[in-house]
């Protein structure tokens, strides 16, 4: 099978967030499973370097642009990447979708909207490039159009839209609609109209031959109007061609025993040796070293929906008892400004580290004690992965992938064997406070604490199992969209019979 993976971002290459790390890991899976996977992506600055060394393919002209399309290889495999490089849209200061002050581009409905023809335009053919494409599996908002635009064209492949993250949808002026030249018939609730709006996640749920998202428990919650986002009538509409496949990690990357960002590796067998992980970390963030006091730390972006307020609130009703806390995150200008104030109030308590730093990533997830996750919402989640796999205890709320992740420890649940972490239901501050105390609590039992961290290290978060799912719901595609063209033939062929008859 020849799947083309459309996304916007994919590690090593470009990365806001986990779309990045699922987009650079699951196609390796399921290269292993006799599936070929092309990435096409846009060339922003820095990439092509990164990808190096890259041939030119062809050129793709379309909305008044001829875009360069540069083929390459992922980082570190033999995966080819198709970067899309036109430089007056893709090569810009700042990130993929926003300049150095954090404020989105003018014209993202223009730049993932050319992406998303010049996509189609490969599909079809229509370039120099001839590779036949069984599957188009598009991801997120920015590539939301692809399968809207692939419906125009008859002998177009099915599409299967994968949403990480539903809050993000890729909202645009009518204006935008009318620059695009998207078919007026496009233009209303049935496709990608929203609220008077241009709705680019539409496109993908409402065309895509299947949906699906990045955790089951999370595909149930966007049916609901709690999680839906506006959307969730549609989904609900969708039946059975939604569905959830659990996120999985890159194993090796994300090894205690072999990580080469821990001052001291550690496995299963070895779990003494994290401590000296710990010290370092009470180090780097200035904070002072003693192996007894618990660490519990979080990293992630800073926005409303990682429930960083929660956290802030929690620690001030946590004033008094002995535990650290640490930060490392980036995003929300008001948010960033209110933990150094923190930290600054609480020298000994509390460290933040405003920066996007890849090994001080590591350095936490081996260092800490817990992890702290309260999402408002979390499609999937792969920090909390990490931590199961470094024995440092997920504490988070019981929602989307976080609720698929972590078995709390209930009074049961450690009796069984299978408590792997802390969840709390509701997001107040109040029950995060509550499940920290009792990880404090379960910390003072070493022997307890220690199985949970075990139960949690032993699971198995390899990629394998969702390239194993993504590959049958690929065949599915095409088997019921063959169904499909062989039946509008014998309705053809009928009606034509009728007729001469
Ligand atoms: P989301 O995609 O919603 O941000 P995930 O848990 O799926 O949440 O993925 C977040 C990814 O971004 C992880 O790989 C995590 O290590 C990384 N990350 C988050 N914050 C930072 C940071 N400050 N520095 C480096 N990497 C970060
Ligand atoms: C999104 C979600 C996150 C998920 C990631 C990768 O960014 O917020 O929960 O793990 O995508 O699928």
């Amino acid at each position: 099978m020849n799947i083309l993976f459309a996304t916007s971002e994919a590690y090593p290459l470009v990365k806001t967030g986990g779309l990045a790390d699922v987009c650079g890991q699951l196609p390796r899976a399921l290269n292993r499973q006799d599936v070929t996977i092309r990435i096409i992506m846009p060339a922003y600055a820095g990439v092509v370097e990164k990808a190096k060394p890259a041939k030119l393919l062809g050129h793709c002209l379309t909305s008044g642009y001829r875009i360069a399309i540069l083929e390459s290889r992922l980082p570190g495999t033999q995966i080819k990447v198709w970067l899309l490089s036109c430089p007056e849209l893709y090569e810009r200061e700042g990130g993929p979708y926003q300049n150095n002050d954090g404020e989105d581009f003018q014209d993202n409905a223009l730049r993932f909207g050319v992406f998303a023809r010049c996509v189609v335009a490969i599909t079809m053919g229509w370039t120099e490039i001839s590779w036949p494409i069984d599957v188009v599996h598009c991801h997120d908002w920015q590539a939301g159009l692809i399968p809207a635009l692939l419906r125009l064209h008859s002998g177009a492949p099915p599409s299967l839209f994968t949403i990480h993250n539903l809050a993000y949808q890729g909202l645009f002026p009518y204006s935008d609609f009318e620059q695009l030249e998207l078919p007026p018939h496009f233009w209303s609730h049935h496709g990608l109209e929203f609220y008077n709006q241009l709705s680019f996640i539409k496109g993908g749920i409402v065309f895509a031959d299947k949906v699906n998202t990045v955790s089951p428990r999370y595909a149930n919650e966007i049916t609901t109007p709690e999680f839906g986002c506006g959307l969730d009538g549609l989904l609900r509409n969708r039946g059975s061609d939604l569905s959830g496949i659990l996120n999985g990690i890159d194993v090796r990357e994300w090894n205690p025993g072999t990580d080469p960002n821990l001052v001291s590796n550690y496995n299963r067998h070895s779990l003494a040796k994290k401590s000296a992980n710990k010290l370092e970390l009470q180090s780097l963030f200035g904070l002072p070293q003693d192996p007894d006091i618990p660490v519990f730390s979080l990293v992630t972006r800073l926005t409303h929906q990682k429930g960083i307020d929660l956290v802030i609130d929690a620690m001030a009703m946590l004033r008094r008892k002995s535990v650290q806390f640490t930060m490392l995150g980036t995003g929300d200008r008001k948010l960033e400004t209110q933990l150094r104030q923190l930290a600054r109030r609480r020298r000994k308590s509390i460290g933040i580290k405003i920066a996007y730093d890849e090994a001080w990533v590591h350095k936490t997830v081996g260092g800490a004690d817990a992890f702290l996750m309260p999402s408002r919402f979390e499609p999937c989640g792969l920090t909390q992965l990490y931590s199961l796999r470094y024995g440092t205890l997920p504490i988070v709320r019981n929602i989307g992938g976080l609720a698929n992740t972590v078995t709390h420890a209930s009074p049961e649940n450690l009796k069984n064997g299978t408590a792997t972490g802390f969840t709390f239901n509701n997001d107040t501050a109040g029950e995060l406070k509550t499940s920290i105390e009792s990880a404090l609590t379960l910390y003072k039992n070493k022997t307890q604490w220690q199985a949970v961290q075990l139960a949690g290290m032993k699971q198995d978060f390899s990629w394998n199992c969702a390239a194993q799912s993504y590959t049958n719901l690929y065949k599915e595609i095409i088997k019921t969209r063959h169904r499909r063209l062989q039946k509008n033939a014998a309705a053809k062929k009928t009606a034509r019979n009728e007729v001469n008859n």
